[in-house]
């Protein structure tokens, strides 16, 4: 079936424009490759880029189900499997530039893989990617089962933390990025251990922003921790770092901007179904 139709054989604008971008990243490196634009170090460039985005698409594969359960978009279910898919070739790209890197010398790269822990993380998560990238036609659920494909479908949880892991021990002295990353996906995965909501939406927004906040708050905790014990930096000068803008926006800021706007857009929808109840309940 081509990306862009629906089940039904219908033009979907939905999976087209979704389909369109997530080739947009990978054309726009390898055009800017191909006009040497990619500075002295080309290949690590494309090296970089790749695995941004491939932890960037795994974690929007992973923020299909909320939205669509929050902002009662169940279309939205539609291009989850797409986004993986597209996850999965970036990180096959990736692999592809860091083999290009040793000249494909594929016992030099084994080599570097199996010595390197940050590496042997990645390898695992791609692995992983892999074997769900393999399984995603409808074939293989078929012959999976709905239940052992759902079962085998929840590594993808693993797999976010694994890509995290690997992201943050690749950097040498910024760690925003990956902190960001980090929380995005605490977010993501705290979601899914929410207690039922028992279809009460007030309670379900509170759960959200209770969540939000939590997660937000941690992620700012967790990188002051993580240069207070790294770096034995100076508490006091950490936590004024953290609330000016002069050392950039910090992560935390930044998951509880991200946690803001879903609680918003929560708020907003239940605000509408309210409003409509109350149209259609009779005087
Ligand atoms: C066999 C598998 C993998 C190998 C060999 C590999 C290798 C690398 C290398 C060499 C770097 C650059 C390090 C540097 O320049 O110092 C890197 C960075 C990175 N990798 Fe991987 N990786 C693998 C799998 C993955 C997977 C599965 C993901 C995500 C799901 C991922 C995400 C990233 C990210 C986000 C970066 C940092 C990009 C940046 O700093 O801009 N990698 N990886």
């Amino acid at each position: 079936m081509w990306p862009w139709l629906d089940r039904g054989g219908r033009f979907s604008p939905l999976k087209s424009v979704v389909f369109a971008l997530l080739w947009a990243p990978g054309l726009w490196l390898a055009w800017r490759l191909a006009a040497g634009q990619l500075g002295p170090r080309p290949t690590n460039e494309v090296i970089l880029h790749t695995g941004l985005w491939t932890i960037r698409l795994l974690l929007l594969s992973l923020a299909v189900t909320p939205l669509r359960q929050l902002l009662r978009w169940p279309q939205l279910v539609t291009v989850r499997r797409m986004i993986g898919v597209a996850a999965f070739a970036y990180g096959a790209a990736h692999l592809t530039a860091f083999a290009a890197d040793k000249a494909f010398d594929l016992g030099v790269v084994a080599t570097e893989i199996v010595s390197r822990v940050y590496l042997t993380i990645g390898a695992v998560a791609l692995a992983g990617l892999t074997a769900l990238a393999a399984t995603s036609t409808d074939r293989m659920v078929r012959r999976l089962g709905g239940r052992s494909w759902r079962r085998l479908h929840r590594l993808v949880y693993a797999i976010g933390i694994l890509a995290a892991v690997h992201f943050f021990l690749q950097s040498k002295l910024n760690v925003a990025e990956p902190i960001v990353m980090a929380g995005l996906l605490a977010w993501l995965l705290g979601y899914r251990l929410l207690p039922e909501a028992g279809g009460q939406p007030l309670r379900r927004l509170t759960q959200i922003a209770g969540l939000s906040l939590l997660i937000g708050f941690l992620t700012l905790g967790g990188e002051l921790a993580y240069y207070w014990l790294a770096f034995h930096a100076d508490l006091q000068r950490l936590l004024a770092a953290a609330f000016s803008l002069k050392a950039g926006i910090r992560p935390g800021w930044i998951v509880l901007a991200m946690g803001a706007l879903v609680t918003a857009l929560t708020a907003t929808r239940t605000a509408q179904r309210r409003a409509k109840a109350a149209v259609a309940r009779p005087a």
